[in-house]
């Protein structure tokens, strides 16, 4: 994307302290996404030379989550301190032939590649020795602050060294700089861990430059809220709110009405056409595709599936992994997984469970059905309470029923089995045997009806009410 030759840096070897987790801050989710990879996917998008990732903790799972061409992981093995990070790059940035460099806090999901492509350019055109992105935040608390003198910028104190009066200042370190490159190399080494910290802090760079006579400005963002880090887990909810408000309002724009925004949940990869409805509570996630006119109605949860034209999800449903063509109707309260394929107009009711299954155009399961590993043909109907018997202990059986079958209510299909084309099962049966095309199958025993039973019964009754034993 840009011009200029530069090169990035993104620190990412920090523990999470104040996460309080387990995990590094990068691999918790931020709208569906593992937090460093919104930093990754913004550095790549401006166009770098070279790409490093410094990793420290839980580095062989931050290096699994993030691996991808174009980009080098540097090991920080202790972490003492921004500026100790870029240290350990020192090796790598000797290497590499940019003469700029920018360094980038790992945990700001929100920066676009334009601002990294405008700050290198306001660098290059201020003949800077360093340039800062900074931001004006009302609340600029945990940030380190911009001490100024006119244009130039003499320091960045961080919060735990501020002095009161410095406290109050409201630009703030983004956490992104950018460098000449041979002038970071440098006065790198200058840096001490003779602060409040105890670290090695990148910002002391700074005032070092300062003391040089070396150029120091600040580039502001035009719009602050590009550069939020996230510290905890309160600032990771309402940062993962800001997201999920983005992308409604992306789809909205594009004709998707979504009734509550603050009430969905749609992961960034998904899409949706014109017309479709999304209603509060439903989730679309992962690679979820919509076509138009569809209606998502509350509380669906629809992860990794394709839904055509004019599908209606009715409340409750749950869909991974499935594929439901134009004009189905869905639900309410059912679950569809692992491979369900929903051909054209075909409809899925209440309490039906779909599962690596395939059913055919027009069909309809509409009551308290399991459908596993089964292929039904075109305008089937599949009565309530019906169970396709598909496991016997050790393996998955198929079940195959041919197109304008009638199964009645309650069947068992004791799979392997195939029901020949056009036929009917009676009501209750249990089929453990093919059914031939055009014929109708009853497998169930006969009714035994004992006329005057109840009627004796009731004679047999003892005095205090109490009955006799049948
Ligand atoms: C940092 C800046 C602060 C700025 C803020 C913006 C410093 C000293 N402070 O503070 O001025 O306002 O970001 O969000 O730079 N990291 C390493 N190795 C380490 C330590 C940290 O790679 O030894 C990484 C972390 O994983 C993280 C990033 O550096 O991605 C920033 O560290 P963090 O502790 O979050 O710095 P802040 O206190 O937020
Ligand atoms: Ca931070």
């Amino acid at each position: 994307m840009a011009g200029q030759n530069f090169s990035i840096l993104i620190l990412a070897a920090g523990k999470a302290t104040r996460f309080k987790s387990e995990h590094s801050k990068l691999l918790h989710r931020l709208a569906g996404r593992p937090l460093g990879e919104y930093i990754l996917q913004a550095a790549q998008g401006a166009g770098p030379d070279c790409l490093y990732m410094m990793i420290g903790h839980e580095r062989e799972e931050v290096r699994k989550a993030f691996e991808r061409p174009g980009l080098t992981f540097i090991e920080q093995n202790e972490q003492l301190g921004t500026g100790h990070a870029v240290m350990m790059a020192r090796p790598e940035l000797e290497k590499c032939a940019s003469p700029t460099v920018v360094v980038l806090v790992g945990d700001g999901p929100l920066l676009r590649s334009e601002t990294l492509c405008d700050l290198v350019e306001a660098h290059l055109q201020a003949r800077a020795a360093c340039t800062i992105l900074t931001a004006r935040l009302e609340n600029p608390t945990g940030y380190g602050r911009i001490v100024r003198a006119g244009s130039r910028v003499r320091a960045i104190v961080e919060e735990k060294d501020a002095t009161p009066a410095q406290k109050k200042i409201r630009e703030i370190n983004s956490g992104i700089l950018c460098f000449s490159r041979a002038q970071l190399l440098e006065h790198l080494e200058e840096l001490s861990a003779e602060n409040a910290q105890k670290e090695y802090l990148l910002t002391d760079l700074i005032e070092i430059f300062n003391r040089h006579r070396l150029k120091v400005a600040a580039f502001p963002v035009a719009d602050s809220r590009e550069v939020v880090g996230v510290n905890d887990r309160i600032e990771l909810a309402q940062i993962e709110k800001l997201l999920r408000l983005r992308k409604a309002e992306t789809l909205m724009r594009d004709g998707v009405t979504v009734v509550n925004p603050e009430a969905t949940y749609i992961d960034p990869d998904v899409e949706a056409g014109q017309d479709t409805v999304i209603e509060p509570g439903a989730s679309l996630l992962g690679r979820t595709r919509l076509g138009s006119a569809c209606h998502v109605q509350s509380y669906c949860t629809i992860t990794d599936s394709s839904l055509a034209d004019r599908v209606t999800v009715r409340p409750c449903s749950v869909i991974a992994n499935s594929e439901i063509a134009s004009g189905v109707t869905i639900g309410p309260f059912a679950h569809l997984r692992d491979d369900a394929v929903i051909e054209e107009n075909a409809r899925i009711g209440n309490f039906v469970e779909v599962k690596k299954s395939r059913v055919g155009r027009g069909t309809k399961a509409l009551h308290l059905t399991y459908l596993g590993d089964a292929t039904l043909g075109e305008n089937t109907n599949i009565g309530a309470g019906t169970v396709t018997c598909n496991y016997d202990g050790e393996r998955k059986n198929p079940t195959v029923i041919e197109a304008g079958v009638f199964i009645g209510s309650g069947n068992m299909l004791v799979a392997p089995v195939r029901i020949g084309k056009s036929s009917y099962t009676a009501a209750g049966s249990t089929i453990t045997e093919d059914v031939p095309p055009d014929s109708l199958a009853i497998a169930r025993s006969r009714q035994v009806t004992r006329k005057g039973w109840a009627k004796d019964r009731g004679q047999a009754k003892m005095p205090t009410g109490k009955t006799t034993k049948v």
